[in-house]
């Protein structure tokens, strides 16, 4: 008997990253230790809403990245824990603030801590977890890492504000699409894996890891932002639909309007550019996506990002870990949260 595609998928997704945390279990409890020990605070809420997000879960997929790059080329040490666990506050200070900006109400399962708090608290601890992030860098005790982190931190904002000013933008080229997405995701990718190799001791493979996370980054996005159209909010964890709701010009919708029909084309400049949305217009979205082949040719684009980031590992040592961290970029391909 044949396995049905889903749940051969979603055993080879827990696969890969079972393996991967379990190789793992110890640096990734050391560094669930770091980010409970460093959300602490005297003022109530910022524990509590910090254990809100913290506590949901979430893949852990940035730091596995750093401490598995370490390993690659050297060995995950405290100071590679303390750097797992600075990229895991940023990104989650990022979701914190992302949340604000894309109105969305649901992360990781759970209402947005925006929709507990408001958004006010939600930008304020998310700038708190910022700056913890720098505390955990400064602990590292290098300044080659907090320079990468510092940087990609900068990066990431600019890549947010640059898509805020790209939404509802008609004509956006792929090229802008794929510059926003690399700043705004990829960045934090690539600077997790560089910083890894540089902590694990591997400063000669810092550059091949950079370019794994960068294009595994990339690969990333893309997925997501098909995930956006095509998953269901109880496993995404978040609501289906948030970037059409919110004029986001991302690839399946830049292939779809390409591929359109005349009338096609009317739909997509009334709910995106003109912001006049109608109840059925996000099935009506979905279902073009899916028909004109644009899902299946921005899954494409993602595959090609995902062979990127496996040739970067070509010249890593040929350990077990090398192989983790390509079956680990093929995951995103196949993920479905
Ligand atoms: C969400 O990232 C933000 C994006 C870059 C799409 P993840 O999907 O890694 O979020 P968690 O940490 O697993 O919740
Ligand atoms: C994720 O952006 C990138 C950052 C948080 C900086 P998105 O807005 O596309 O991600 P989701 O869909 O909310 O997770
Ligand atoms: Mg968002
Ligand atoms: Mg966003």
């Amino acid at each position: 008997m044949t396995t049905p595609a889903t749940a051969r998928e979603t055993s080879s997704r827990s696969s890969v990253v079972e393996r991967l945390s379990g190789m793992l279990e110890k640096d990734l409890a050391a560094v669930e230790t770091l980010l409970n020990a460093k959300a602490a605070s005297p003022v109530d809420i910022i524990p509590a809403m910090s254990e809100h997000i913290v506590s949901a879960g979430g893949k852990r997929l940035r730091p596995m990245i750093t401490l598995a790059a370490a390993q690659a080329v050297g060995t995950a040490n405290p100071s590679t824990h303390s750097l797992a666990a600075a990229v895991e506050f940023i990104h989650t200070a990022t979701l914190l603030h992302d949340d604000v900006i894309d109105e969305s109400d649901l992360r990781r399962g759970k209402p947005a801590a925006k929709s507990i708090w408001g958004n006010s608290a939600s930008i304020l601890v998310g700038d708190f977890l910022f700056a913890r992030a720098f505390t955990l860098m400064v602990e590292t005790g290098s300044l080659e890492i907090l320079d990468i982190l510092s940087n990609a931190s900068s990066v990431i904002a600019e890549g947010e504000v640059r898509q805020l000013a790209a939404q509802g933008k008609p004509d956006l080229p792929t090229e802008d699409y794929l510059a926003i997405i690399e700043a705004k995701t990829a960045a934090l990718f690539e600077a997790a894996a560089r910083a890894g190799a540089i902590s694990g001791g591997g400063s000669d493979h810092a550059a091949a890891l950079a370019s794994y996370g960068k294009n595994l980054g990339l690969a990333f996005q893309i997925v997501d932002d098909v995930l956006d159209y095509g998953g269901t909010t109880s496993v995404i964890g978040k609501v289906v639909g948030d970037d059409f709701r919110e004029g986001k010009i991302t690839l399946p919708v830049i292939i779809a309007r390409r591929r359109g029909r005349a009338e096609d084309q009317a739909f997509w400049a009334r709910a995106l550019d003109l912001d006049q949305q109608e109840e059925g217009d996000l099935a009506r979205a979905i279902h073009l996506i899916r028909t004109t082949g644009a899902a299946e040719a921005t899954i494409a684009e993602a595959e090609a990002y995902v062979g990127l980031a496996k040739s970067a590992l070509s010249t890593l040592p040929d350990t077990p870990w090398r192989t983790l961290l390509g079956e680990l970029a093929d995951f995103c391909i196949r993920r479905v949260s």
